[in-house]
């Protein structure tokens, strides 16, 4: 089988962020909202300030291939954003399980994430920065779209990312302008 262009599995090994403690809160925005194949204590509607979801990282080992990638959501630093998604509550040593499912481009960074009711917590978010060797970027709507119909990896067509993360969004009350304008595009086709 073909390399991965990148694997984070070790940087996130040595970040070791919240170690000392016995529960850390994830952030989840993208397959994380939708697919949580990991024990965790609580799950919490919550968001993030500062960032956009995009879907500007490719996929080589989910729903892509080394020589056809698809394209799945990355976090965009922009001020006054606030990006919708869902806290686990787990305990730190699901971070082995969550650091080799997110090892394509992802690292950990800490974040404050605030929940439905108003109150916050730190944690922890994966986010795939523009410097790692998957990140593909912005490209015309309609041709994101393209690329996502055509993709598809060992975790199932790259379509069914979008769709599944839309349904999500949809089911959490969240508007994403980019995310729903990708999915009426595939039904362009
Ligand atoms: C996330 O869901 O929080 C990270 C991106 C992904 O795995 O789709």
């Amino acid at each position: 089988m073909d390399e991965l262009p990148v694997n984070t599995i070790e940087a996130n090994r040595r970040m070791g962020h919240f170690e000392d403690r016995d529960r850390v809160w994830l952030f989840g925005y993208g397959s994380l909202i939708f697919k949580a194949d990991f024990p965790y204590i609580a799950a919490r509607p919550a968001t993030i300030r500062g960032w956009v979801r995009r879907f500007w990282q490719g996929s080589h080992d989910h729903r892509g291939t080394p020589g056809a990638p698809g394209r799945v959501v990355t976090l965009i630093q922009q001020e006054g954003a606030t990006c919708h998604g869902m806290a686990y509550l787990v305990t730190p040593e699901e971070f082995a399980h969550l650091d080799h499912r997110e090892k394509n481009g992802y690292l950990r960074f800490a974040t404050e994430m605030t929940f439905d009711d108003g109150t916050t917590a730190e944690g922890l978010v994966y986010i795939a920065t523009d410097d790692n060797e998957a990140y593909l970027g912005d490209a015309p709507e309609a041709e994101m779209a393209r690329q996502i119909a055509n993709a598809a990896g060992p975790s199932g067509p790259n379509r069914d990312y979008l769709l599944m993360l839309a349904e999500a969004l949809r089911n959490l009350g969240a508007q994403d302008a980019h995310v729903f304008g990708l999915e009426r595009h595939l039904f362009d086709k």
